[in-house]
């Protein structure tokens, strides 16, 4: 890759950033596709989001993806943001179009795309999810305008709570809320096709833990576990042995980087080398 003067940088802001699997993805799309493009990662901290769209726009960098914790905060200091962004009080995409700040979320078109590339289809479903975080809530708008019937559950049901109203407002259709435990999954499990895990846990260091007892999987229920650190968590493997069909959270983790390139370049995403990119590197590491 050769750097110029024309080259254009994409970045991606959060604390702790290390860990992003965002370059990696990034740059192997831009290299393959021969675009004069590169991909960074800035640790910004919550106090100096301000300063750091202040630096995208007097840099000129054309695209920057935003994780926690600042995927809210950051919506005050843009120009535009997408309705569905707004709904859900999160961005995860910005791109500076003649200096105006376009804000967007990909997180739920990154969930809908994996489930429907990997062959699970959504009209006439009823999908549960568990959490109500900053993921979960891009994937529950996602969810709410695609399915037929979604429930929420999460450890903090309030959240659960507001998110399904706001929802119920948007789409109109009904949505149900309830908490994590051992009862209100199994009586919500029941009558799902489609169960998504948007809350952490399973994640590493604490692969160990999943949030639902593996007597309540079965084979005609998909699952997708949005963790993908590990690569196999232990919700996927437990629904793995009983049959279910499975999709890793790296494929919403591509899907998701696949339209923020979209956005950023105007050009079709090389979704299998981003693949490649990211489990190359997961594998590594
Ligand atoms: N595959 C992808 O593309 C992708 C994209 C984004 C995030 N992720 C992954 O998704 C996970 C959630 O990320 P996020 O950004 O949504 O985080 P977040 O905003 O902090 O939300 C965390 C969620 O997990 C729940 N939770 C945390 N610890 C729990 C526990 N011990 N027991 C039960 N519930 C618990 C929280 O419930 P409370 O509301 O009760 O706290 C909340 O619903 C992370 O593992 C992240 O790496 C994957």
């Amino acid at each position: 890759m050769t750097i110029t003067g024309k080259t254009r940088v994409c970045g991606v802001i959060g604390e702790p950033i290390e860990h992003t699997l965002s370059p990696i993805m990034h740059n192997a799309a831009f290299q393959a596709l021969n675009l004069d493009y590169i991909f960074l990662a800035f640790r910004v901290k919550p106090a100096g989001v301000e300063s750091a769209v202040d630096g995208m726009r007097a840099l000129n960098i054309r695209g920057l993806n935003v994780t926690m914790p600042h995927k809210s905060t950051i919506i005050k200091h843009l120009d535009r943001v997408d309705l569905s962004a707004q709904i859900i009080n999160s961005v995860n995409t910005i791109l500076n179009k003649e200096n105006l700040l376009f804000g967007f979320n990909t997180d739920g078109i990154g969930a809908l795309k994996a489930l429907k590339e990997n062959g699970v289809e959504l009209k006439g479903r009823k999908v549960l999810l568990l959490g109500a975080g900053g993921a979960a809530r891009a994937i529950a708008y996602a969810m709410a305008k695609e399915a037929d019937e979604l429930a929420i559950l999460n450890r903090t049901v309030k959240q659960a709570q507001v998110l399904a109203k706001l929802l119920e407002k948007s789409f109109n259709k009904k949505i149900a809320a309830g908490s994590l435990s051992p009862s209100d999954i199994q009586s919500n499990i029941r009558d799902s096709d489609i169960l998504i895990n948007a809350t952490s846990v399973g994640m590493k260091p604490k692969a160990d833990e999943s949030p639902v007892a593996p007597k309540l999987f079965r084979s005609n229920l998909a699952i997708m576990d949005i963790v993908y650190n590990p690569l196999e968590t232990k919700l996927s493997k437990e629904a793995k042995a009983a049959g279910a069909k499975v999709v890793s959270g790296v494929e919403m983790l591509i899907y998701q980087g696949a339209a923020s390139f979209e956005i950023w370049t105007g050009k079709s995403a090389p979704v299998g080398v981003m693949r490649q990119a990211a489990l190359d590197h997961l594998q590594k590491v």
